[in-house]
């Protein structure tokens, strides 16, 4: 029986779960879905939801994952009273994990490309022009070479296990991440054009708050964002003391992670005015503003290219942001399916961590041969359509089948006024109720009411 890991601290697990959610979701995802949904309401709406939606489902994750000590599979059998509702759990945790594989595989490609802009702010520096040409194109050897590289740092860090691996990195990288941020976001705010920014992310325009699609990306970021329906928050749940009081924990959590998709929306869209005053493009033919890769790969370039001397160093800082962001996303995504190896299968974590990371790198492969088949199809399917219904899943072990008294027991480890507290009386029936109607609602409005 392999011992089971555990954070050695509070603030250890809180880097390291906040890791796991500050990913590209947040630094890239966040500000071009406020881009390409009208400025301040997306801001408002998804603020909104993490709260009221995504938050009671990291905690449904991280106390059944604490109680379960086991991976999403082995907890949502061990939460099952009956044949049928161990079923489930089985195939609920396995549709997790495959999700929470196929999301690695489509972010270590996008993880990979960070790293090359990265090394190009260098390369670019010493003259290397053919070099730096093919770090920045697209091209099928470039992604190739930067996701295994990535790859090979994740399944490093995993191999290492709970406390020297994930938790020290996760501690070491997240300080940085945020300090990076700040001086950047500061830096940029300086700069001609960023008021305008400003101004379109901080003032929300109220029309647009009820817009089906607007409602339904919101969902999606958020869900996205906190690392939600696929086990990863189980998991991390899962190495957490008895001792701590969980809803602190994952209100932290959430705390930090939206804070730093704030953070993030207040560097990159005054940094997209700040590019247009430099007479970067920054509105597509149709008049709304620039999104996904073309943002962060061209708008967000240029910039630093009109820059002068400085853009250099401040494109290395923001592309290093990047890279360590992902890394501590995708450190948790590989846990999960390592973790289940480890407890399910009885290997070593560290013939784990690279049987599964290799698993991962052929499925990278597969998408970069087929790239336009698969790419956002694999995005779509994972992040818009499967991490909501196993999120709906979640809720009604949560709320429907495991017994009320042992959540209340396992919440009452580490708080013991649980029971009267405000969290207690609302939470139950929060999960049980009001969070998988509004889940299905969604689902309706984005799949079948278009
Ligand atoms: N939350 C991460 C991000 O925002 C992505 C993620 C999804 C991580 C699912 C783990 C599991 O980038």
């Amino acid at each position: 029986m392999n011992k089971r890991g555990q954070f050695s601290s509070r603030l250890g697990f809180i880097l390291a779960a906040a890791g796991a959610a500050v990913g590209l979701g947040n630094i890239w995802g966040f500000p071009t879905q406020v881009a390409s949904n009208g400025g301040g309401a997306f801001v408002l709406v998804y603020l909104v939801l993490t709260f009221a939606l995504a938050y009671p489902i990291l905690m449904v994750e991280l106390t059944i994952g604490r109680f379960a000590q086991a991976n999403m599979v082995g907890a949502l059998q061990k939460i099952s009273p009956t044949k049928w509702t161990r079923k489930l759990g089985t195939f609920t945790g396995l549709w997790g994990m495959l999700v929470v594989t196929l999301i690695l595989s489509f972010y270590a490609i996008i993880a990979g490309w960070m790293i090359a802009y990265f090394l190009n702010t260098i390369t670019q520096f010493s003259g290397l022009v053919e070099f730096s040409a093919w770090l920045v194109d697209f091209s099928l050897s470039r992604n190739i070479v930067f996701c295994v590289i990535f790859s090979c740092l994740n399944v490093a860090i995993v191999c290492k296990g709970v406390t020297e691996g994930i938790e020290r990195w996760s501690s070491r990288l997240m300080p940085m991440l945020l300090i990076l941020i700040v001086v950047l976001i500061i830096y940029v705010a300086t700069l001609d054009g960023a008021a305008q920014g400003w101004r379109v992310y901080l003032v929300p325009d109220f029309s647009k708050i009820l817009d089906p699609q607007l409602l339904v990306s919101a969902m999606g970021q958020a869900f996205f964002s906190l690392s939600l329906g696929v086990g990863a928050m189980l998991i991390y749940g899962s190495y957490v003391s008895k001792q701590e009081n969980l809803p602190e924990l994952g209100a932290s959590v959430a705390l930090i992670d939206s804070g730093i998709a704030i953070l993030a929306g207040m560097l990159i869209i005054p940094a997209m005015y700040v590019a247009q005053h430099n007479g970067v493009t920054i509105f597509t033919e149709t008049g709304d503003l620039i999104d996904g890769d073309r943002l962060i790969f061209k708008v967000i370039p240029q910039l630093f290219g009109s820059m002068g001397a400085i853009g250099n160093l401040i494109g290395a800082a923001f592309f290093l942001l990047m890279a360590i962001a992902a890394l501590t996303s995708s450190i948790s995504m590989l846990e999960v399916p390592v973790a289940y190896a480890v407890e399910s299968r009885n290997i070593t974590r560290h013939k784990a961590a690279w049987l599964v990371g290799a698993g991962i790198m052929v499925i990278s492969l597969i998408i970069m041969f087929n790239f336009e088949l698969l790419f956002s199809l694999v995005i779509k399917v994972t992040t818009e359509y499967s991490q909501p219904m196993i999120g709906f899943l979640l809720c009604v072990y949560a709320g429907w089948i495991w017994h009320r008294n042992e959540l209340l027991t396992e919440l009452s480890r580490g708080c013991t006024t649980m029971e009267a507290s405000l969290f207690w009386k609302i939470w139950p029936y929060y999960v049980r109720i009001v969070c998988p109607v509004i889940i299905l609602v969604m689902f309706y409005k984005s799949v079948i009411g278009r």
